[in-house]
C-alpha cells in the first residue's frame, strides 16, 4: 500500500468522523496540501450537509471551489464545526510541525476558530520527538537574517525557502536540526522574534484527534 492510499484512507474516515456532527448551517475550516486534497475531493459528496468552508490557503480555496463548495472569508463566520488537515509531523501528545507547504499562519488561524481539530495523516508523520522535520517560520522579508540570527542561538540551522512567498506575501525559513522536547515552550519562544509571523509548531493549539493512516486500517488517536 503507497502512502497516497494511506492518504485516502485517512481523508475517508475524517469524512466518516465529521458527517454525523454537520448540519445545514454548519462552517468547516480545510487544510492545504496533498492529504487535505484527497479530503476535498470527498468532501464534495456531502455537499448540501453543510453550508460552506473556510480554506487556510487560496490553492485550497480554489480547489473547495471547483468541486461546487461555498468558500467563506473567515470574517464572515463566528465559529467552525471543525478544521480538517495534514500535518508534517505529530508526537503522541499531537503536538504538530505543520507548514511544509508555506501555509502554516493562515492554518494556525483557521484552527484558532475550530471547535475541533481533526488531524489526518499516513504513518510516515508519526514521531516519538518532533524535529526531524526541519521547522517552518513564516517571516516578515525584511526580517529573513535577523531572525535566523536569533533560531540559531535556539540551536537550530535556519535556512530561507528559496523561491516561496506565502499567501500573505512573507517568506519561510526552515529551522533544521531541533530537537524538540518541549514544543510548547519552543513555539512560544520562536513566537518572541520580532519579525515572526508564525512559526510551525502546533503544540498550544494542537489536534483533538489524530487520524492516522497504517497499512492495516486508519488508527484513531487521542492526545496522550
Ligand atoms: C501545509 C501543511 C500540510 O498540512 C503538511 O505539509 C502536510 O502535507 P501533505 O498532506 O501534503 O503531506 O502544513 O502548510
Amino acid at each position: 500500500m503507497n502512502q497516497d492510499q494511506l492518504k485516502q484512507d485517512v481523508a475517508r474516515a475524517a469524512i466518516d468522523h465529521i458527517a454525523p456532527k454537520l448540519n445545514k448551517d454548519s462552517v468547516l475550516g480545510i487544510g492545504t496540501g496533498s492529504t487535505a486534497n484527497f479530503f476535498i475531493d470527498m468532501l464534495a459528496e456531502l455537499k448540501g450537509d453543510f453550508a460552506a468552508a473556510v480554506a487556510s490557503s487560496d490553492a485550497s480555496a480554489q480547489r473547495l471551489k471547483s468541486q461546487g463548495i461555498e468558500v467563506l472569508d473567515l470574517n464572515e463566520v463566528n465559529e467552525l464545526v471543525a478544521y480538517i488537515d495534514g500535518t508534517d509531523e505529530s508526537n503522541a501528545q499531537l503536538a504538530l510541525i505543520k507548514g511544509g507547504g508555506a501555509a502554516l499562519t493562515r492554518e494556525k488561524i483557521v484552527r484558532a476558530v475550530a471547535r475541533e481539530f481533526i488531524c489526518i495523516a499516513d504513518e510516515s508523520k508519526w514521531v516519538k520527538v518532533l524535529g526531524r522535520f526541519p521547522l517552518p517560520v513564516e517571516v516578515i522579508p525584511m526580517a529573513r537574517s535577523y531572525v535566523s540570527r536569533e533560531l540559531v542561538k535556539l540551536g537550530g540551522d535556519p535556512v530561507y525557502r528559496e523561491g516561496v512567498t506565502t499567501d500573505n506575501g512573507n517568506v519561510i525559513v526552515d529551522v533544521h536540526n531541533l530537537s524538540i522536547v518541549n514544543p510548547k515552550e519552543l513555539e512560544l519562544q520562536i513566537n518572541q522574534i520580532t519579525g515572526v509571523v508564525a512559526n510551525g509548531l502546533f503544540a498550544h493549539m494542537g489536534a483533538d484527534v489524530l487520524l492516522l493512516g497504517r497499512p492495516d486500517g486508519v488508527e484513531t488517536i487521542y492526545p496522550n
